[in-house]
């Protein structure tokens, strides 16, 4: 299958690239933005957790930059894998969390066993790979490591910025013609990857707002909640 990789991706195999990433996440609008996403990743990590009746022991970060949410699982005894594709990135985040183990890994292909973790969070990534095959093809190794379920990281079209962004393409103030995917193909290659959704979260409180969602998912055929 022909490999159509994102060049946006390709920019963090830059060591100065690396070096600063950290700096979205500094100031005011910045340290909210990342309690934000905190807050919903917890929100997720318990719904998984809810889910399969007990709590995950091992959680695979991928790709995990510099760690950006290492210091959320500190607390929780959870044994935490980061993987990446680009060093410079698994560089910054070993020189942070040097307790958690890393791999240098392409989410096609990863170097583990089936169900070799518990948990899988995969954030900020989904929405820079642009073909919806690729999409599919990454969720499925993800699914095949993962023994309880994945956090999924989505940004979808139905907000008021994308809905702008439409406009301005039609009217020709704009290039490219908008590629977030609306939440029915979100759910529709969440159900193509063989995994079953567990909830929605809005990162945001406004959704209309914001684009982004976490999603927890398990194996499709997963039973039902235990309690
Ligand atoms: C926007 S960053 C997100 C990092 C982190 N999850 C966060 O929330 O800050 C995207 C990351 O994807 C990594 N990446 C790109 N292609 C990859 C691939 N095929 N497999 C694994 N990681 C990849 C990049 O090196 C980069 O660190």
């Amino acid at each position: 299958m022909a490999d159509p990789r994102p060049t946006k991706l390709e920019a963090y195999r830059s060591e100065a690239v690396a070096r600063d990433y950290d700096q979205r996440w500094a100031g005011l609008i910045g340290t909210k933005r990342d309690a934000r996403k905190a807050k919903a990743l917890e929100r997720a990590l318990a719904c998984l957790e809810g889910h399969c009746g007990e709590s995950a022991a091992s959680l695979l970060d991928i790709p995990c930059g510099t760690g950006r949410f290492s210091r959320l699982w500190d607390d929780r005894n959870l044994h935490v894998f980061g993987a990446d594709l680009a060093l410079p990135m698994l560089h910054e985040a070993r020189e942070k969390y040097p307790d958690s183990t890393y791999l240098a890994a392409d989410m096609v292909k990863l170097p583990l066993a089936d169900a070799s973790v518990d948990v899988t969070i995969c954030i900020r990534f989904m929405h820079l790979v642009r073909d919806p095959d690729l999409r599919v093809r990454f969720l499925k190794e993800l699914r095949r490591v993962s023994r309880m379920g994945v956090i999924l990281d989505y940004r979808h079209g139905h907000t008021l910025r994308v809905w702008g962004r439409h406009l301005r393409y039609r009217v020709g103030m704009r290039e490219g013609k908008p590629a977030n995917p609306t939440p029915r193909q979100v759910r529709a290659e969440i159900d193509k990857a063989g995994f079953k959704r567990l909830d929605w979260i809005a990162v945001h409180r406004a959704p209309l707002l914001s684009d982004k969602v976490l999603i927890p998912v398990v194996q499709a055929d997963s039973p039902p909640t235990k309690s």
